[in-house]
């Protein structure tokens, strides 16, 4: 349970940046937006703000959150970054890419935050509003997707609100957000990089970067649960998904991307993420779209195949999450 919170709607100006820091070092709970999706955000040194995203969020157990920090000197103050680690820093901070690392000795992000790990998940996020919070808050801010627990991560304001409305005390509005996807997850923890989350950078170029293929690390095939929240059915609508599929059945809602398929009438429950087969435009529209579907009432999504290249794979990954049994 969670004691009742009036949310108040921020708009993301000067008043309302240096609000929403007052806020965090308050100890209070506040949605933000970033360049991958809006962030619940606290303070991650304080160990009853953390609790608190938890409650908010219906969490059941309590996974590592991702600490977000102003720059990379601010990250480097809290974890110990080896070569690749640093070549990741450099090529992609800020922006859609989190790092974990072994906690430094002057490490300030809570054990809470952490899940008790000797290691800290950490982000130099771009989006300009999230770095001036950022920068006034000075501290670490941690901040998972800023949705209920099972449902997909929010890219509007109003998706915080549908999910977190009377449970955080703010929300700073932004409108959509670039990317749409979460941040991909490099753990640089000593020996080969593995990646831990497909997401907004694409794979090629992480690799491109530290000059090695990255060691892929796949939660839904049993390997350790290093990253407890990347369970298959994390990013659950409420409808079922069915993927890869050429045409809608009768009945199925249908999500397309590229040109729709010929010689079928589409359902009157149809969206496209992007007719153009445009992969970073469909990345941006994923989430909105599973959350319209399953709105308007939908009880089996057909989702049309993406390929597998740049971003598509972190597509691929969050639709089969969508579409894992639970
Ligand atoms: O784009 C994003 O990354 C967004 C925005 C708000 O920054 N955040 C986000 O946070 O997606 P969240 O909590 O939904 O996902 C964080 C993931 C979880 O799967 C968690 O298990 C993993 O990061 N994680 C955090 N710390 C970890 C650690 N020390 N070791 C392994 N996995 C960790
Ligand atoms: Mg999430």
């Amino acid at each position: 349970m969670t004691e009742p919170r009036q949310t108040q709607r921020l708009r993301a100006d000067e008043a309302g940046i240096a609000e929403a820091a007052r806020l965090l070092r308050a100890g209070k709970l506040v949605a933000l937006p970033t360049e991958t999706v809006y962030g619940l955000a606290a303070d991650a040194t304080d160990g009853r703000a953390v609790a608190s995203i938890y409650a908010a969020k219906e969490r059941p157990s309590f996974n590592p959150l991702i600490s977000h920090l102003p720059d990379t000197a601010a990250a480097r103050r809290e974890g110990l970054f080896d070569a690749a680690a640093l070549a990741l820093a450099k090529a992609f901070w800020p922006g859609p890419l989190t790092l974990i690392v072994p906690v430094s000795p002057g490490c300030t992000v809570s054990d809470l935050a952490r899940a008790g790990l000797a290691s800290v998940a950490l982000r130099v996020p771009s989006h300009p509003v999230a770095h001036a919070v950022l920068a006034a808050a000075g501290r670490p801010i941690a901040a998972p997707s800023a949705n209920r627990s099972g449902r997909v991560s929010p890219t509007l304001p109003e998706h915080v609100l549908v999910d977190l409305d009377g449970r955080i005390d703010a929300v700073l509005e932004a409108g959509p957000t670039e990317i749409g996807l979460e941040s991909s997850i490099v753990a640089c923890l000593g020996g080969a990089p593995k990646l831990l989350r497909p997401g907004g950078v694409p794979r090629a170029a992480l690799e491109a970067a530290i000059g090695r293929e990255l060691v892929i690390a796949d939660a839904a095939q049993g390997a350790a649960p290093i990253s407890p929240g990347l369970l298959a059915s994390h990013y659950a609508p409420e409808a079922a998904v069915r993927l890869e599929a050429a045409a809608p059945l009768p009945g199925e809602a249908w999500l397309g991307f590229g040109p729709e398929p010929e010689g079928h009438a589409l359902p009157p429950l149809s969206l496209n993420l992007s007719t153009k087969g445009d992969l970073a435009e469909a990345a941006a529209n994923l989430f909105a779209a599973l959350r319209q579907l399953d709105e308007a009432g939908a009880t089996t999504i057909a989702v049309a195949p993406v390929p597998m290249q740049g971003l598509g794979e972190a597509i691929n990954n969050r639709l089969g999450r969508a579409a894992a049994p639970r």
